[in-house]
């Protein structure tokens, strides 16, 4: 028996889950085989509370993206709780000032960097922020897009979430237009009257579907031919994950607005942020209370988020992010001609992927049981076929080798279902 929160047993604490937090999820999870309760947690290895350890390929979205409990991450704020706490969002802070130079300086085309304390609360200060400096209010996403659970941004995402909590937005408010395609986005935008289009860089509650070549481009191209803002959702694909530090990079787009949040926060202290264009973020010269948050950047976290930068811009980090891209690529490639049937298709962006199975909850059936051969992985939400991949940045190559014997000996099971 592993330990467990405050000395009670995983059944108790799974009883007080279900009946004080989110009774349908603790079932849901629980009916579909998936009853892990988080104990131990060092790397990319979680231990449910029953001791059972599995290898993070999820990582909450890439919050894990340096591993659970990272030392230098963890050093960084057990430093910093020596002489700062949260600090007073009132004021001007050194700490917040020293991150968002860094944050601004290495991001193409951003002068304001402004935080908050996760990715929905950043993405509704984009979308006020281009409405704002537009002086419009309508905004245009992607279809299955997923940018959080706040108001703005849960407008902005899945409909029926929106409407379910009457927070839709008035008729025409928000609109969706299926990702990749140009002449929907050109349509849309064609009457001039949209604030900003909110996307992310690859999709990922699809299955990380990647951007058609010049498609992000020719967005953007838009965008700029009928005065709307262009945002890039960076909440997954930010922080190295493509290979790049934004996944922006990668695609030669410079956002007028991006988000970034999960991964700053090195998994131990939450923090986000949204970095302004001049023109985005003009009203900051002029309205310093225009947003407030008491939380949105903490001076521990922010202390955080530089370390996390420093370790994710390292060299050898890069270098071995470059190295796991060309382990998975090929790893993977070689498990689609064992199962060619099963798997059906890989799509890859760095160390974003999304596998496809043959089957309309293939992503599913691959994670019950992947749990059960010891890895977590997650299907995607709004396409179960699809399984979500999302390797650690230092994942070890040893480890790498371990996750995809994983895939094989699940493949081969369910191949043979
Ligand atoms: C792409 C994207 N944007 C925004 C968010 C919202 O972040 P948070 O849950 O920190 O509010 C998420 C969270 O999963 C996300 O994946």
């Amino acid at each position: 028996m592993d330990r467990t929160a405050e000395g009670y047993d995983k059944a108790t604490l799974l009883t007080l889950a279900e009946r004080y937090t989110c009774p349908d999820r603790v079932r849901f999870l629980q009916g579909a085989g998936v009853d892990l309760m988080i104990g131990r947690r060092r790397g990319y290895r979680i231990w449910d509370l029953d001791g059972r350890e599995l290898l993070d390929l999820h990582l909450n979205g890439g919050v894990y993206n340096l591993g659970h409990r990272n030392p230098e991450v963890v050093g960084a704020l057990t430093e910093a709780l020596t002489s700062l706490d949260i600090g007073n969002h009132h004021f001007p802070s050194g700490e917040r000032a020293l991150l968002a130079e860094e944050l601004v300086n290495r991001t193409s085309g951003m002068r304001y960097a402004v935080f908050a304390s996760g990715g929905g609360e950043a993405v509704d200060l984009a979308i006020k922020s281009a409405r704002r400096a537009t002086g419009r209010g309508r905004v245009v996403s992607a279809k299955d897009a997923y940018h959080g659970h706040t108001g703005l941004a849960l407008a902005a995402g899945d409909e029926s979430a929106a409407t379910s909590f009457g927070s839709g937005g008035a008729p025409g408010e928000f609109r969706r237009v299926p990702f990749n395609d140009v002449q929907a986005m050109a349509e849309a935008l064609a009457g001039q009257d949209v604030a900003a289009v909110i996307l992310e860089t690859v999709p990922a509650t699809v299955g990380f579907l990647p951007p058609d070549p010049g498609y992000l481009a020719e967005v953007k191209r838009l965008c700029d031919l009928n005065g709307t803002m262009f945002i890039a959702d960076e909440v997954q694909t930010g922080l190295g994950r493509t290979g790049s530090l934004w996944g922006v990079d990668l695609f030669d787009v410079v956002p007028d607005i991006l988000v970034t949040g999960k991964g700053l926060s090195g998994g131990i202290y939450p923090i986000a942020a949204t970095l302004l264009s001049e023109r985005a973020g003009n009203w900051l010269e002029t309205d310093g209370w225009g947003h407030v948050s008491t939380f949105g950047g903490a001076e521990l976290g922010c202390v955080v988020a530089r370390t996390v930068l420093t370790l994710t811009q390292a060299q050898q980090t890069r270098d071995h992010v470059v190295h796991l891209i060309g382990l998975w690529r090929e790893g993977l490639a070689e498990l689609q001609t064992r199962y060619p049937e099963w798997l059906t298709d890989i799509r890859q962006t760095g160390l974003c992927i999304g596998v496809e199975f043959n089957n309309e909850a293939g992503g599913m059936v691959m994670t019950r049981l992947l749990f059960d051969e010891g890895v977590w992985a997650m299907f995607a939400g709004f396409d179960r076929r699809y399984l979500q991949l999302k390797p650690g940045l230092l994942l070890s190559v040893d480890e790498t080798q371990e996750a995809l014997a994983a895939l094989d000996r699940a493949c081969q099971k369910a191949a043979g279902l």
